[in-house]
């Protein structure tokens, strides 16, 4: 990996993750839920972490919103600042992987390449990708935030789906879409991620 440091030196412990995992009777991995402003993803994101916690499975959200809040509150919009947002919490959600969480990383992730860049950074069954398929017209209709509305009238300028791309997913793992023109509900899809999860172990 590219880093600016030199002379710096990779320092194992004797805990390692697979004890780690066998402590909390879990393996660690990343839930990656990708998809528009409006499309779902942090409900997804709450609902399956609180089904995980009753069967009794550690999770924790990072959720696109409330990192930028904190960890990536120097960050905007542009492609590039976007991309640095995604590498930077792939980077962390790597960490809770390791630590033996089931990290739900939810973000609108709009590029492929920064998507894939977070799975390059894990062993391939570690990384799953959640695409919430939902028109554009639907998350403009939901429109929670007032964002699209914004967006419409030009106050708000690179919105992703407006005047911003969203590249959707080619192979992810998990697709969240409408059956016969309705949504499913928070608990249908955080069941369809669990039974997933469960069939991969
Ligand atoms: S990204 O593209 O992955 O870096 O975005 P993310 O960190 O997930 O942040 C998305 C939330 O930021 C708000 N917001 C915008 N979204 C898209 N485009 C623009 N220009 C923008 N400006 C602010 C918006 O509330 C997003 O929240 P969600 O939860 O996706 O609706």
């Amino acid at each position: 990996t590219l880093s600016n440091s030199t002379n710096i030196f990779w320092q194992d412990c004797q805990i390692g993750r697979a004890e780690r995992q066998k402590l909390l009777n879990q393996k660690g991995c990343v839930v990656w839920i990708t998809g528009l402003s409006g499309s779902g993803k942090s409900t997804l994101a709450c609902s399956l972490s609180r089904e995980l916690y009753s069967r009794g499975k550690l999770s924790y959200v990072l959720d696109g919103d409330n990192l930028r809040h904190g960890l990536n509150k120097d960050l905007g919009f542009r492609a590039e600042e976007r991309t640095e947002n995604i590498r930077r919490t792939g980077e962390v959600a790597k960490l809770f992987a390791d630590a033996g969480l089931i990290c739900v990383a939810s973000l609108i992730s709009p590029y492929r390449r920064d998507r894939d860049t977070c799975r390059s950074m894990l062993p391939d069954a570690n990384f799953i990708e959640v695409f919430m398929n939902m028109p554009l017209e639907l998350c403009e209709s939901r429109d929670p935030k007032g964002l699209y509305k914004l967006a419409r009238a030009g106050k708000i300028r690179g919105f992703t789906g407006i005047d911003d791309p969203y590249e959707p997913p080619l192979n992810c793992e998990i697709e969240i879409k409408q059956d016969g023109g309705v949504c499913p509900t928070p608990t249908v899809m955080a069941g369809q991620v669990v039974t997933y999860l469960e069939k991969e172990g």
